[in-house]
């Protein structure tokens, strides 16, 4: 058995906020008891974490990363991505589908079913919505959830030919499964990566205006409305978005949107100081889309904080701006800019933040993880809410493409716990 002793249990899906003990038996919690009782019961052999001062929540659950297997392992693999994810707090991760070969067939979703596995958390797969992410023809789905695709995105890659995304969320609704979507119009795009505005001109690139972002959000919010499908708009950058899905939400339950820690705490500011480390599709935008951003993290608008945690090697991101690619490493960061910038100023309670980062996801993804009950499973985070740290190089991510390096934060993840294993120990 393995004892939690004297933490402080924030479980949204309960609302509990209560000191308690907790016992893991093998994969699953076997007790919760006040605090005091693990000094009563434990055995011989038990093992203990002392807690005292510490937050124990269900394990973190991401909807949104590259692990970049197979094709572009030197960025990142399944493994390394697990174990930044461990070393984040999360005990599942959902995959995108954009490697190569692209997660379009049973082939490459085998493998990854597989390769997934051996890991020290819960590594799950979407495949694509559209064979070689062309937007032209669905992918068998009924194969590729039978095989252990979670859900359907072209992650990357926006959908120009309505059509095809009015066809796919049919298919979607009959399957039960959610479809994200990464909603930027090429139409509308001069280059990826960059805000259009004074920041865009001031770095000698054409720019992404929010406009690309707010007409794919609507088009896909009214297709949704249509069709009863569920969809997630992805990565959340532009305050019109947020009230486009907020006046969506209130037509149809069935409409549900990410937002990433950078864009609740970056702004485009950041291209200018950190350069290429700051360039990400949709890119980061201004402060006023920042506090949107904040708006509907708060009023629910915003259901998930996602990472999209994006792995590029150094010599990719020390290319100049127009040519490097978008993305930035997410998983080791995230808890603590969510503290740092949600909760410690107040905007959303530690509860509410977590809701976000744990039931939510499950829910929509329908996934029994997320929540701490006597006979749930053990997957949980213990960490310090009030430890500040500096974000250093030295990531478990084989990348460290993050422009928070160097960056103070407060909350720091001590022990990360998947299936009843420590998976994860600050300082190992
Ligand atoms: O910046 C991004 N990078 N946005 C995406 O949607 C994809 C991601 C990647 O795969 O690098
Ligand atoms: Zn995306």
């Amino acid at each position: 058995m393995l004892w939690i002793k004297n933490g402080r249990l924030v479980d949204p899906k309960s609302q509990t906020d209560q000191f308690y003990d907790i016992c893991i038996e093998r994969e699953r919690i076997a007790g919760i008891f006040p605090p005091g009782s693990a000094d009563q019961k434990q055995g011989e052999g038990d093992e203990v974490i002392e807690a005292a001062g510490l937050i124990v929540a269900p394990g973190l659950i991401d909807v949104h990363v590259h692990f970049r297997e197979p094709g572009f392992t030197y960025k990142e693999d399944v493994a390394t991505g697990a174990a930044s994810a461990a070393a984040g707090g999360y005990t599942t991760v959902i995959c995108m589908a954009n490697t190569k070969p692209i997660v379009d067939n049973e082939e490459t979703l085998t493998y990854l079913r597989e390769r997934a596995k051996d890991m020290p958390v819960r590594v799950l797969n979407t495949a694509a919505i559209t064979k070689g992410f062309q937007g032209k023809e669905l992918t068998d789905m009924i194969g590729l959830k039978a095989l252990g695709a979670v859900g359907f995105t072209d992650d990357g890659v926006p959908i120009a030919d309505t059509s095809v995304v009015m066809e796919a969320m049919k298919m979607a609704k009959a399957l039960n499964v959610p479809l994200s979507f990464h909603e930027e119009d090429p139409a509308l795009i001069g280059s990826f990566g960059v805000n259009q505005g004074p920041v865009s001109v001031a770095v000698g690139v054409a720019g992404a205006p929010a406009v690309a972002e707010d007409v794919l959000v609507a088009r896909d919010c009214a297709l949704a409305l249509n069709t009863g499908a569920e969809i997630d708009i992805q990565h959340i950058s532009s305050g019109t978005s947020v009230a486009i899905v907020r006046a969506m939400k209130a037509l149809g339950k069935n409409i549900h949107a990410e937002a990433t820690p950078q864009h609740f705490s970056l702004t485009e500011e950041a291209v200018l100081q950190k350069g290429t480390l700051a360039r990400v599709n949709p890119p980061l935008r201004t402060e006023a889309d920042r506090l949107a951003i904040i708006e509907g993290l708060k009023d629910d608008t915003i259901d998930y904080i996602a990472t999209d945690h994006a792995p590029h090697s150094k010599e990719e991101k020390e290319k100049e701006m127009k040519s490097a690619p978008s993305g930035m490493i997410g998983l080791e960061t995230a808890l603590a800019l969510g503290i740092t910038n949600l909760v410690k100023p107040g905007h959303l309670t530690l509860s509410h933040m977590l809701e976000k980062l744990t039931v939510n996801p499950a829910q929509l993804y329908h996934l029994d993880a997320g929540y701490v009950a006597v006979g749930g499973l053990a997957d949980l985070v213990i960490f310090d809410e009030n430890e500040s740290w500096t974000v250093g190089e030295n990531f478990k991510s084989r990348a460290s493409n993050s422009p928070f390096i160097g960056d103070t934060l407060t909350g720091k993840v001590k022990y990360t716990i998947c299936d009843g294993k420590v998976v994860y120990r600050d300082g190992e």
